[in-house]
């Protein structure tokens, strides 16, 4: 892992722009900003603070800013002035997401969460650190650097649609190629999980309203009760991943939310669902949409009843380019590192946007990582904790992965 950031080696007497001599003075930096980002969280939308401190920073590095009018979040650019072998000169993104989420944070640490009841507990904290430190190490090697680097900083992932936020602006135009990454605490410090192919799920998420007619407890035969008819419903829809989807795919619906009724002695006129789809194959996608509706409509009528169906889609599938999966695989690998299978998720990224045709108008390759961060918490947990230790090797990974992909 260490070596090849001759920039900050310091036998070599080299001091970057910020005055930073060798491998330990950068490290203790990005702990340092690491604690910061980690004491300040923000949520979704809200990153002010954040902004401003990864601003700051950047600038200070001499890393210019694009000039766009984001309200939170930013998008910082690294300009190399080598060539490629073929004499080509690409444009890479490297994706780093920035917001907290609204948890009260009880990991044991001295540099603990200062805003109650917010906390850094899926890691961006970790994305932000290492997306600057990356930045650092590849602005010293600008020279030797085959094109350019685009560094996002999204805010609003946890809302599962920030990247929206940074593709109404023109960033991705010329990129080819992106990068993500998510701290693992399922893994190791020096773990690198990677996948070629489907990595996350696309989010959909439904809302049922089911319209009966109210009545007396005691007569039912006066009304509609809606209870049974969201009970059929709720059996229905669970049987759409068992007889519809191919048993090969991965996919599945969960109901989160049931309501109805006041008291023990009404019956109420209405039962309100809420739940999620999570698929992989774009075509599963469809074909629960369509199974959804048609089941819950359906049942409605047999009993008599009315339902309404609101669909929201979100986030699509992640799928990770083959090509780019076995680069950083060799380059984890020639860092030291060692890499596993990186375990699929039918949670969703909104990583998966920038990459999407629906949104770009074209397919744009990516590859999204899973840096292990010490095997503990889940992420979402209010006693998560990132092991420091990480922080530079994966600054390290992810500049040596960019550098090589402008190679390819
Ligand atoms: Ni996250």
């Amino acid at each position: 892992m260490i070596g090849w950031t001759k920039g900050f080696t310091a036998e070599e007497g080299r001091v970057n722009k910020m005055g930073l001599e060798g491998e330990r003075q950068l490290e203790q930096y990005l702990i340092e900003q690491f604690e910061w980002f980690h004491r300040y969280p923000e949520l979704s939308y809200e990153e002010v603070e954040t902004t401003a401190k990864i601003r700051e920073l950047l600038t200070e590095a001499g890393i210019e800013i694009l000039p766009y009018p984001l309200a939170t979040g930013l998008v910082a650019v690294v300009r190399g002035t080598g060539k490629a072998p073929d004499g080509s000169r690409k444009t890479l993104a490297l994706r780093c997401d920035i917001d907290a989420l609204p948890i009260v944070e009880e990991a044991e640490i001295p540099y603990v969460s200062e805003s109650r009841g917010k906390m850094h507990a899926c890691g961006h904290d970790l994305h932000i650190t290492a997306g600057i430190g990356a930045a650092l190490l590849l602005k010293e090697r600008s020279e030797e650097l085959c094109g350019t680097i685009k560094f996002i900083f999204q805010p609003g992932e946890e809302d599962a649609r920030g990247a929206m936020k940074i593709l109404e602006t023109d960033v991705m135009d010329d990129v080819e190629r992106i990068w993500g990454f998510h701290a693992d605490p399922t893994n190791e410090v020096g773990v690198i999980g990677i996948r070629e192919g489907y990595v996350t799920a696309a989010v959909d998420r439904f809302g049922i309203r089911v319209k009966g007619i109210g009545c007396h407890g005691a007569h039912p035969d006066d009304g509609i009760d809606p209870i049974p008819v969201a009970a059929a419903i709720i059996q229905g829809l669970h049987t759409i991943v068992g007889r519809n989807v191919n048993a090969f795919h991965p996919a599945l619906l969960s109901v989160t939310k049931v309501q109805a009724g006041t008291t023990w002695n009404v019956i109420p006129g209405e039962a309100e669902l809420e739940g999620t789809v999570r698929t992989m194959d774009r075509e599963d996608r469809v074909l629960y949409e369509r199974r959804v509706r048609e089941t819950v409509e359906g049942i409605a009528a047999a009993y008599g009843a009315e339902a309404e169906i609101t669909w929201i889609d979100s986030a699509p599938a992640t799928y990770n380019d083959g090509k780019m999966a076995q680069l950083c695989g060799k380059v984890a690998q020639s860092q030291g590192m060692r890499t596993v299978p990186e375990e699929m998720s039918l949670g969703g990224d909104d990583f998966s946007y920038y990459m999407e045709e629906e949104t770009m108008g074209r397919q744009i390759p990516g590859c999204y990582l899973k840096v292990g961060t010490g095997v503990g918490h889940p992420i979402h947990h209010p006693a998560f904790c990132v092991q420091k230790r990480v922080i530079l090797p994966a600054a390290e990974l992810l500049a040596k992965v960019l550098e090589e992909d402008l190679k390819q």
